[in-house]
């Protein structure tokens, strides 16, 4: 990756653990070291644990973040759950536009624009996701795909809050598959990203430059070095391998020494 970037390791633990295994995991984490100078750590934990998991990472430089909340600030929604509820607790960081969110849960591009424009204006920072599924890749549409993911989730968006932007682009065919995207495949997902971000919008080249961009599907300690070495690849987002404290720490230690 390019030095200006700091590099951003993200861990979504998705609907897995419970009581005794979210503490296990938690303890794990501080017990390790990180260098905070060199790569930005946060885990996104199940809504039942975010304040337990917030308290025990509060002496340590890893965040705590939401992998869901409601665009509303408060009222009649039945299940949901506000930012400022989430501000409450300690949590700092928002995923938005996950391909679960997508595909299983639905979720359309207005919905996840409205998100983006709330978890900024909440003053969060976010991470929006994007990707293709196979067919649009075997269809030759994975670029495609992705612009429009963009456009559509950062309308409306201005320069300054693209501050708190993440972009992780996830290939939906990568995601708890076991199947990577090659390093160079990745990157030149990324390279276009990052390139749409600079010339697809009118915040200016400066910005789109700035923008971490991370890779998620399937990145685990024997592909992170490979998948982090390259240029526009900024960090990771990290399902299955962010359930093990070691291996996560192993990818948060391979971005750190992707600085370098
Ligand atoms: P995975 O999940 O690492 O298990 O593929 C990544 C993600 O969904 O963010």
């Amino acid at each position: 990756m390019s030095t200006s970037r700091k590099p951003f390791v993200g861990g979504n633990w998705k609907m897995n653990l419970h009581g005794s295994e979210v503490a296990e995991l938690a303890n794990g984490l501080t017990a390790l070291p990180l260098d905070a100078s060199k790569v930005d750590v946060a885990v996104f934990p199940a809504f039942p644990y975010l304040a337990q998991v917030a308290a025990v990472l509060k002496s340590t430089p890893i965040k705590v973040g939401a992998q869901n909340f409601y665009s509303q600030a408060n009222g009649a929604f039945t299940g949901e759950v506000s930012l400022s509820m989430l501000k409450d607790i300690g949590c700092e960081v928002v995923l938005v536009g996950h391909s679960e969110r997508r595909h299983v849960l639905g979720e359309t591009d207005e919905m996840i624009n409205a998100k983006v424009l709330a978890a900024l204006d909440a003053g969060f920072e976010v991470i929006l996701c994007v990707g293709e599924k196979i067919e649009q890749r075997e269809a030759g549409k994975t670029h495609q795909i992705n612009m429009a993911q963009l456009e559509y989730g950062l309308a409306g968006v201005n320069a300054d809050q693209m501050a708190r932007i993440t972009i992780a682009y996830e290939p939906v065919w990568a995601i708890g598959t076991g199947k990577t995207a090659t390093p160079e495949d990745a990157q030149e997902a990324h390279d276009r990203i990052r390139r749409c971000l600079n010339f697809g919008f009118d915040w200016g080249e400066d910005i789109g430059n700035a923008v971490r961009i991370q890779y998620g599907g399937s990145m685990k300690p024997s592909n992170a070095v490979d998948l982090l070495s390259q240029t526009d690849i900024d960090g990771g987002l990290i399902g299955g391998a962010s359930l093990k404290a070691s291996d996560f720490m192993a990818i948060v230690h391979a971005a750190e020494q992707s600085q370098a």
